[in-house]
């Protein structure tokens, strides 16, 4: 293998993310627990997932669901106290899973006590902890940020007569990272983390640290689509270099940031690892694949199409295949549940999408993250009234709409599909009551479709199930090196029903044959003519010898050979 290829735990290892509000109630509160967390381990474990990420756990007063940080070392009373925290790590750690944490430091809680010194006064020692704008100076250049009804990322503060910066909510005040007090307070607490034995951590939008505290006039290029602007701060790389020396380097940890703004020609600059700065980094082309230009969280009117698809995946292989490391995800808690997304959720192809999707996360180089419900098929809840989504995004936004007297139905048909609320409801554990998730009214609806199959104990019961073609997906990945660390080859690029490609290391070589399409498809392969392709594992039925190099491919169909 090519140094590059250095064999590492957090490349071999397969990602689960939880997002706790939802996974399992222990309290009766309808909001998911530590407790919860760790009553389901053995199951975790069961999947061959080697590796937990957590959305925040911390001290939070949930103006964006725990993304706003009132003490970063504290436990969110909701979700438990340090005790079951210490001892979900102690009984993670008994099972041999790793434990990432989220960092969130682009921002704090406006009830952060940092916040709540920083706004009392101008010479406060916590002042400059946070970008303030003294409004003697006139109104501040315009910022954009993402949850505030006003698009206004800078809020007027009376008692200091000042504004301070808020990329998100008006309660997620940016934090200075060009102050050195800050950086080490930040450092420190991510210390005192990995000296508990934590694995990792997963750092929340890290692509914007950095700002010129200028504050200049935003360049007319980036007027409508900012993110590339927020993502190239001036001191963006010296920061992390620093976390990683100070921190990082100490601990055998893996990191992965949150990067929008980050492109495949900037992306070696952060996971080069002579750079010395993250391991991996989730990049945003896919999830704006099916979204309107800048419009991260507004649909595209037409469908995206395969091919389109497949040069994303490609172009970010290249990037990698010297150095660095990358990541694949299909959803997360930001993003519509993968199925209903990027396959067919209908009663008729939900089973091959599902599956499919699944064996493409795992036959991909790049760490694969799965995100919980995405093993048993987990889809969209399409909510119809406002009075049912909970998440900041989706009802700032209503009222954005709603303020300027916009079509609020059309708002709605657009949530169906966008809201990130989609990804949040209950983890669907069997047939009881609100899916076995809690016994009191879950903070957010459960899907439906739990009575219908979507559960993990029917599942469990089924030999063919998604859930247990996932475990099947998941060891064949474990037990094939070429499929973690092997080059990637794209076939048939202009098709727009397969996505074909190969994987090779050495002397084995896979082959791997995916449709997202409703339509079959004969697809004829030329150079496997004469070769003998075996099939490994397949979601439907499918030519177990190969002789001829023609394969009929079903719908969502997924086949997964070994080339002699
Ligand atoms: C990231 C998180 C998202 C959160 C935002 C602000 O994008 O993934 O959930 O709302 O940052 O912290």
């Amino acid at each position: 293998m090519k140094e590059h290829l250095e064999r590492l735990w957090w490349k071999e290892g397969i990602v689960y993310q939880i997002y706790p509000r939802s996974f399992q109630d222990t309290t009766g509160n309808g909001i998911g627990d530590l407790q919860g967390i760790i009553k389901r381990l053995d199951y975790i474990k069961s999947l061959g997932v080697t590796i937990i990420w957590l959305n925040p756990v911390y001290t939070s007063p949930n103006d964006d669901n725990g993304y706003d940080i009132s003490d970063y070392r504290g436990i969110m009373s909701e979700f438990g106290t340090m005790e079951d925290f210490d001892q979900l790590l102690e009984e993670m750690k008994q099972r041999g899973l790793k434990l990432v944490m989220d960092l969130v430091v682009n921002h704090s809680s406006d009830e952060h006590q940092w916040f709540v010194e920083s706004r009392k006064s101008r010479d406060n020692p916590f002042r400059d902890y946070y970008h303030w704008w003294p409004a003697e100076k006139g109104i501040p250049p315009k910022r954009w940020s993402y949850f505030d009804v006003e698009g206004n990322a800078w809020k007027y503060d009376e008692t200091t007569n000042a504004y301070y910066l808020h990329y998100f909510s008006e309660k997620q005040p940016d934090l200075k990272w060009e102050n050195p007090k800050l950086r080490e307070e930040v450092y420190n607490a991510m210390r005192f983390w990995f000296e508990k034995g934590v694995d990792g951590f997963r750092m929340d939008v890290i692509s914007f640290i950095s700002k010129d505290t200028n504050y200049p006039e935003l360049p007319q290029e980036y007027e409508g689509n900012f993110v590339p602007f927020y993502a190239n701060g001036p001191n963006l790389h010296e920061y992390l270099n620093e976390m990683n020396n100070e921190v990082l380097s100490k601990y055998d940890v893996m990191t992965v940031g949150e990067a929008p703004g980050v492109t495949l020609k900037n992306a070696l600059d952060f996971v080069d690892e002579d750079r010395k700065e993250l391991n991996m980094f989730f990049h945003f082309d896919l999830m704006s694949l099916d979204r309107d230009g800048d419009e991260v969280f507004m649909m595209r009117k037409d469908k995206w199409k395969l091919t389109e698809f497949k040069k994303i995946h490609t172009d970010w292989d290249a990037v990698f295949s010297e150095k660095g490391w990358g990541s694949m995800y299909l959803n997360n808690h930001d993003f519509p549940r993968s199925v209903s997304r990027w396959g067919d959720d209908s009663k008729t192809h939900w089973y091959n999408s599902a599956t499919m999707l699944q064996t493409f996360l795992l036959t991909m180089r790049g760490t694969p993250y799965f995100y919980y419900g995405e093993e048993i098929g987990m889809t969209n809840i399409r909510f119809q009234n406002i009075t049912d989504y909970k998440d900041i995004n989706t009802l700032n936004r209503y009222a954005s709409v709603k303020n300027v007297g916009g079509d609020v139905s059309a708002f709605i048909e657009n949530e169906k599909d966008a809201s990130r609320d989609n990804a949040r409801t209950p983890m669907q554990w069997d047939t009881s009551k609100n899916a076995g998730f809690s016994d009191e009214k879950p903070w957010i609806k459960v899907n439906d479709n739990y009575a219908e199959g979507i559960n993990v104990a029917s599942q469990e019961n089924d030999r063919g199930s998604v859930l247990n073609y996932f475990r099947k997906m998941v060891q064949i990945r474990k037990d094939h090196l070429a499929l973690i660390y092997g080059s990637y080859e794209l076939l048939a690029p202009d098709n727009e029903r397969v996505y074909a490609y190969t994987r090779t290391l050495e002397e084995d070589k896979y082959l791997i044959l995916l449709s997202f399409s409703r339509e079959r498809e004969i697809l004829t392969l030329e150079q496997f003519k004469g070769q003998n392709a075996k099939l490994l594992l397949a979601n439907d039925d499918a030519v177990v010898h190969v002789k001829d190099g023609v394969f009929k491919v079903r719908p969502y169909h997924a086949m997964l050979y070994t080339i002699d």
